[in-house]
């Protein structure tokens, strides 16, 4: 019989419902957590002087001694013993398990840390608060990528809708509620891309013509705060309709690829009332607003278009 759990833990996958890239640069974007997508994190004793580390999905496990530095599970952990000032116990191992797509725009790495963090601090007796979490996953999103704006630890930590922009020295967060709940349908390319060399491609074409993509970005800041007008007012009709928009933008910044542009078309051909891509593209999944009558149909075109995977998610 295996161990009863020292700590356990768990964080959803998130989508951006408006805003993504241009989020990096300053303006406003909207992203939810996505309901029933979880990644999970584990602690139960083992014998031995050692912390393991086991990510399940991936087959792979370690130790925290023998761990090389680029080791996010590790670099987690040595985060989280760094910000309490003291060595979490040992003789533990730490097993990690996530139902989100990696690489697939749905915030999986954030998920993981936030888990991981989560379990880490009922371990060790730390009290954080949501903000620590969310600082402390924003250090691991580092490693991941760069210049994360902070958006996908912040709504992972925080479990709920966010309007959120990226300032200095600290990030604008405001938690909100759809006056009307959301249902939507992501649909995955099954093509998996890397949020760190999409963000750089956009920094490198936006170096080359800051007035153009100062522009593209402008008009993302504007939907995203009619988009939360509309979510607001409970208007998904217009929710949707800013959300292709929003798809638009993201075409014009060229982080959409052929296989999104065509279920992203499916999707609004069979009745959707809004999609668009989520994350940072180039592959990865895509959104549909769905009204209860519409839902069947969507997904079905979806998954006959060739969708690799569907996946529901409720906001508000
Ligand atoms: O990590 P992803 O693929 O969910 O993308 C995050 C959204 C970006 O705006 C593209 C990057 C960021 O840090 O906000």
């Amino acid at each position: 019989m295996s161990a009863a759990p020292l700590a356990e833990a768990t964080a959803p996958g998130k989508v951006i419902l408006f805003g993504e890239h241009a989020v990096v640069y300053g303006r406003p974007a909207l992203a939810a957590p996505v309901t029933g997508l979880r990644a999970r994190a584990v602690i139960v004793p083992e014998d031995g002087p050692d912390m393991r580390l086991i990510a399940a999905d991936l087959g792979r496990a370690t130790t925290l001694s023998a761990a090389r530095t680029d080791n996010p599970l590790a670099a987690t952990v040595r985060l989280v013993e760094r910000h309490a000032g003291r060595p979490l116990p040992r003789g533990v191992s730490l097993t990690v398990t996530s139902a989100i797509p990696i690489a697939s725009g749905l915030g999986s790495g954030a998920a993981i840390a936030v888990a991981v963090i989560r379990a880490l601090a009922i371990l060790g007796q730390l009290p954080l608060t949501r903000d620590d979490v969310s600082a402390l996953a924003y250090e691991i999103e580092r490693l991941h990528h760069g210049t994360p704006s902070g958006i996908d630890n912040t709504v992972i930590a925080f479990e709920q809708p966010v309007y959120f922009v990226r300032r200095s020295p600290a990030n604008h967060i405001e938690p909100f509620r759809p006056a009307r709940p959301l249902r939507l349908v992501i649909a995955d390319t099954g093509v998996r891309s890397a949020t760190k060399n999409v963000v750089g491609d956009v920094r490198r074409q936006w170096e080359a013509d800051r007035a153009r993509f100062e522009a593209i970005f402008d008009a993302c800041g504007r939907l995203a705060d009619a988009g939360r007008a509309a979510l607001e007012a409970g208007d998904l009709a217009e929710v949707g309709r800013l959300m292709t928009a929003n798809h638009e933008q993201l075409v014009a910044m060229t982080v959409s690829s052929a296989a999104l542009d065509r279920l992203v078309a499916v999707a609004l051909g069979a009745g959707a009332l809004g999609a668009k891509l989520s994350g940072a593209g180039r592959g990865g999944n895509l959104i549909a607003l769905v009204d209860a009558a519409g839902e069947a149909d969507v997904c079905a075109a979806l998954q006959a278009a060739g969708a690799a995977r569907l996946f529901r998610s409720d906001v508000g």
